[in-house]
Formats: structure tokens, sequence, C-alpha cells
């Protein structure tokens, strides 16, 4: 069966040839340049895109330059499509300035990030010039897609615009969390964090405390009970399937 472009909405597996450094290689048409790197080994630095996720565009890391003749044009990878035979450079004076200049003022706003100030270092940057509000999240909107495309709870949203541009919860309920981490595991910056308090499961950042439950049989912890009772309802599973761990569940087979 021939696949489906996402992108230019044409049907076909029509394969492009891209020369990427200097290698050549050949995509199908529609595959990121991104992607298209990722397949010859070059790699590109990112801070929003994620392989389980659509891509966002936000964090402007991944730039690289495209050559067109006597013109060129650098550009994110990350959500650029290949639909035509491209000479793209990844590691050009273009390319590299603008990737610094990024990840300058992404430092300028929040220098306490581990991976943030390790990408810095491998860009030269011992420091930023720039002094912004500081932030720890750099709304690289990780979390909310993770949220919303793979959990399917959507209980993270972006509000406002501009410099009030945040994530939240809607309308500030994090009702909808079920205390799964995504988020936790996908933030880049270590913007959201996760505690446990004896019976409880915390999300700092949303305001979401999530009461454990323990197997009726062992007493060892499972998982918040909102988070099971949502697992039962989306997996159409009994409602006293999460009564009891894995194990035990196996043992009373
Ligand atoms: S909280 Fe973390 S994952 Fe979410 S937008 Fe901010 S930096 Fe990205
Ligand atoms: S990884 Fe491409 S814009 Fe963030």
């Amino acid at each position: 069966m021939q696949g489906f472009d996402r992108w230019t909405g044409l049907r076909g597996m029509k394969m492009i040839e891209l020369t990427i450094n200097g290698k050549k290689t050949a995509v199908e048409r529609g595959t990121t340049i991104l992607a298209a790197a990722a397949g010859l080994n070059i790699k590109i630095p990112t801070l929003c895109n994620h392989e389980l996720l659509e891509p966002y565009g936000a964090c402007r890391l991944c730039l690289v330059e495209i050559i067109d003749g006597d013109r060129s044009q650098v550009t994110t990878s990350c959500n650029y499509p290949v639909t035509r035979p491209l000479v793209v450079e990844t590691e050009s004076e273009a390319a590299v300035k603008a990737r610094r200049m990024v990840l300058e003022m992404l430092l300028g706003r929040c220098n306490t990030s581990e991976k943030l100030n390790r990408l810095a270092a491998e860009h030269g940057l011992a420091e930023s010039r720039f002094e912004l509000d500081y932030d720890d999240c750099i709304l690289c909107g990780l979390c909310e897609r993770v949220c919303r495309e793979v959990v399917g709870a959507n209980a993270i949203t972006f509000a406002n615009r501009g410099v009030d541009r945040v994530v939240m919860p809607p309308f500030d309920e994090a009702d909808n969390c079920i205390g799964c981490g995504a988020c936790v595991y996908v933030c880049p910056t270590g913007a959201i964090q996760i505690q446990e308090d004896g019976d409880q499961k915390i999300i700092d950042r949303w305001s979401r405390v999530l009461e454990l439950k323990h197997c009726k049989s062992c007493g060892v912890e499972i998982a918040p009970v909102f988070q099971c009772d949502y697992l039962a309802r989306q997996a159409g599973l009994p409602e006293d399937f999460f009564d009891l761990c894995r194990d035990c569940r196996v043992a009373q087979r």
C-alpha cells in the first residue's frame, strides 16, 4: 500500500535524494531533515523534539543551513519536510552561529538546566550575555504534547500570548492529571518534578496531589487511584482490576 504524506497531502512513496554534510542519501518524501540526518548518523541538537510526538518547532535549536546555489537559508530541521532534492549543512558557520544564539537566549532565561548547560558547553558557550526573567520552563511544549498525544489526558495546555505565555492545566485546574509522570519524564529542563509524600503523589508545577493505591493483598504501592481508575476505564477493564498488583493478580489466577 502506498503511504500518505502528511506534509504535502500527496499519496505515494516517492524517494527524494538529498545531501547532508556532503553525504548523499534518499528518503521518503515528507521525511524531516532531522530524521534524514539521523539516518546518516548525523546528530542535530534538539530540545522540543520527541520521536513519538508531532514536531512543534518551538525551541529553534535544530537549525541547519539549506544551500540552494548561491543562496542559503537557516531553518529548523525537525519540522522541515523533504519534498525536493536538498543540500543541507548542519555544521556550517551560519547554522552553528544561529544555534549558539538560540542557546544563549535559552540559557539567559534558564541557567539551572543541566541539559541546557551541557548543550551550551558543546557549542563553546560558558555563559549567556542575556539576563532575562528567570523561568525554568522554556515553553518547548513537550509536556503538553505527551499528555495530549500519548497519554490522552489533556491535562496541560498553553495559555496567554507573547511574554506571558505559559504551560498550565486548563483553567488552572489539574483535575484531568492522572499523575502518570510522562510530563516529568519528557521535560528537558527539570521544570516539572514529581514527589511522593506518604500516601500521596505530588506534581508541584500543576499543584496536583493524588492519593496512591496499594495492593489489597500484599500492600505494595501500585499507582495513583485516579490513574488506576482512568486506565481501567480506557482499557475497558473491571473496576477492581487494579485492586491487586501484577504479581498478586498472576498468583491468584
Ligand atoms: S514544563 Fe518542561 S516540558 Fe513543559 S513546556 Fe516547560 S520546559 Fe517544556
Ligand atoms: S527541535 Fe526543532 S525547533 Fe525544537
